[in-house]
């Protein structure tokens, strides 16, 4: 039987700027997407014909319809059914080492580990921007986890300029278990307390989304790719998280753990995402450990995890199976 076990990273974003309202009720974003090395193990195989089962080790991912690798599984099943009916079923085995509804992607990663491993196991051939199409169906982040190493999205996060590879930094992440947090529940307190400042005209809209493409961030991007180290910490100083403003008001322990990394990290520490994970960045792994033991230190909590991940350049690969 044919295995396969499609590497997929999660992601943390650097920039995010919330810019408006769209048509279609979600948010026009500019954000600074960046793959990190750290991902779950997926496993794709055969299953009996018509058939679509995925499992997973972790108590709070389920193992229905809902789930974001089954979701993907199935809108493969309804583009390709002549693949579904020559190929048989397909079984989705997970197992978690992305911390679960964290802002980093996790979930977003799974469904696109199933579009890469059904492409695989149906012989296929889908090029990467049939990949991107397909994932785009499924949620805003995945397009990103099928691209991979540091980009710019814009649109509702599916719309991606790539930017050039950025090596040598690492994150230190923390993320309290028992704290989650509802990505819907971000956007709309976000707009319910900022929507004020939401940009109006489709003018607007592009002259804001113009100004993140040729921002300062995307410039020390640019410089640190070619190995400018100095760069490093103006991106650090450069970073932004829009739901910051609405998390960590009503979460104090993030806003705490966020406090506690930015004072270990001299290059400073933010939110990713919809959170709760905080990451700091570091210049080198001893300065990961580092950090990490001392905001460890100084916490001390045994409902805080942490983790550490060099930045990665690419999306999808592949283990051996
Ligand atoms: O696309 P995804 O499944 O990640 O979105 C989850 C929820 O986050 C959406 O249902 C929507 O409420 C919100 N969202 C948004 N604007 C975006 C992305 C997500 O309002 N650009």
């Amino acid at each position: 039987m044919k295995v396969y076990r499609p590497v997929v990273p999660a992601k943390v974003n650097l920039y995010l700027e919330i810019i408006g309202d769209r048509p279609d009720g979600f948010h026009e974003l500019a954000t600074i997407f960046q793959s990190i090395d750290l991902h779950d193990r997926v496993t794709v195989r055969s299953a009996p014909s018509g058939i679509i089962r995925v499992r997973c080790d972790h108590p709070d991912v389920p193992e229905d319809a809902t789930n974001l690798a089954y979701r993907a599984a199935a809108l493969m099943a309804e583009r390709f059914p002549a693949a579904f009916s020559k190929y048989g079923g397909v079984d989705l085995e997970i197992e978690k080492r992305v911390p679960v509804a964290a802002g980093l992607a996790g979930g977003s990663a799974n469904g696109v580990a199933a579009l890469a491993g059904v492409d695989l196991l149906w012989e296929l051939g889908l090029t990467r921007a049939d990949l991107c199409d397909l994932a785009a169906e499924l949620g805003s982040d995945l397009p990103f986890c099928v691209l991979g190493g540091t980009a710019l999205a814009t649109g509702r996060g599916e719309l991606l300029d790539p930017l050039p590879d950025v090596q040598g930094v690492w994150t230190v992440l923390g993320k309290y278990r028992s704290i989650g947090v509802s990505t819907p529940w971000a956007y709309k307190t976000y707009r319910d307390r900022f929507g004020a400042d939401y940009a109006r005209t489709a003018a607007e809209l592009k002259a804001r989304r113009q100004a993140a493409k040729s921002g300062e961030m995307v410039q020390a991007i640019a410089r640190l790719s070619k190995g400018d180290r100095d760069a490093l910490p103006v991106l650090a100083a450069l970073m932004r998280n829009d739901f910051e403003k609405v998390v960590l008001p009503e979460y104090p322990a993030i806003a705490t753990l966020r406090d506690t990394l930015a004072e270990a990290a001299p290059l400073g520490a933010m939110m990713s995402g919809s959170g709760p994970t905080v990451f700091a960045l570091a210049p080198s792994h001893d300065e990961a450990e580092a950090i990490r033991d001392r905001a460890q230190s100084r916490l001390g909590d045994q409902d805080l995890d942490f983790w550490i991940a060099p930045f990665r350049c690419s999306g999808i690969g592949l283990d051996p199976a």
